[in-house]
């Protein structure tokens, strides 16, 4: 049983068809590489999975459920949760605080608790602290957790939205181009991380990313989409070798697939 399946999506916007019936399964505890040149749907993808857009054809099933029943906060609390292709942190605060923000799914005390705080509060008030403490933590960020984000490297930020991602303990991560903007370094760090939140915390993870030499080094499968559709499946040594992708990529003057 795959974590999630999609059947035959379809995504119009206008009369450009951006997801063309397209089918693939993610299993559970994998790292599931989603590529392809630009514009082929991959975000397209990720927005009709975390319920921005509606597919006008096609199911949707994550953990037995039909995702494209339910609206994007009840998407959040079935367990899926993602980064965006440009850092979206507020700069102002410190990074401890973004963290929390990402928590806000697991129910808050609301207006009223806040207000007459009880210990109760107080209690579920500092669990939530340790636990964002705890993303930082495993993400070898606790040195900045009082540092206003605005103020740190970018490579750092990326990171912070990491970590908020993961406080709400989702089973499945949706990562849009998590090393854009990254050195080699730090993409290769953010591999092991990546690689990491599937072996020592079990996540599911689906990943969007132009850097093949890291969707090659830790994706256990790959999908690859050229216009809307799927051309290709299969291990890095399966679609390395696939003319059709050599093809799209070489297209698009990315030879380095
Ligand atoms: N909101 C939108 N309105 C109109 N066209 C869109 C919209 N979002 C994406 N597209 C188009 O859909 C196609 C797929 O885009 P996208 O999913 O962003 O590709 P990728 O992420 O693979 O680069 C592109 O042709 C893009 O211009
Ligand atoms: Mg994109």
């Amino acid at each position: 049983m795959p974590l999630m399946q999609l059947d035959g999506v379809t995504v119009q916007f206008g009369g450009l068809t951006a997801v063309n019936e397209l089918s693939f399964a993610v299993a559970e505890k994998t790292i599931h590489g989603l590529i392809g040149p630009n514009g082929a749907g991959k975000s397209t993808v990720f927005n009709c999975l975390s319920r921005f857009y509606q597919p006008a054809v096609g199911k949707i099933d994550f953990a037995g459920r039909d995702l494209l029943a339910l609206r994007s906060d009840q998407v959040m609390n079935l367990g899926i949760a993602r980064t965006f292709q440009n850092v979206e942190l507020f700069r102002g605060m410190t990074a401890l605080e973004n963290v929390l923000v990402g928590q806000h799914s697991l129910g808050g005390s609301g207006f009223f608790g806040d207000l007459f705080a009880t210990s109760k509060v107080k209690q579920a008030e500092s669990a939530r602290r340790q636990a964002a403490m705890e993303a930082l933590e495993f993400l070898g960020l606790a040195d900045t957790a009082n540092s206003l984000v605005g103020s740190l490297p970018y490579g750092k930020q990326k990171l912070i939205e990491f970590a908020r991602a993961l406080v709400s303990k989702p089973k499945l991560l949706l990562l849009d181009e998590p090393a854009a903007g990254l050195n080699p370094q730090e993409t290769s760090h953010l591999g092991d991380l990546i690689v990491e939140l599937k072996d020592k915390l079990g996540i599911t993870i689906l990943l969007v990313e132009h850097d093949m030499s890291l969707v090659m080094r830790i994706c256990d499968t790959i999908t690859v989409m050229e216009f809307g559709r799927k051309i290709a499946e299969g291990d890095a040594k399966t679609i390395q070798n696939n003319p059709a992708v050599i093809k799209a990529y070489l297209g698009e003057g990315e030879a380095s697939a």
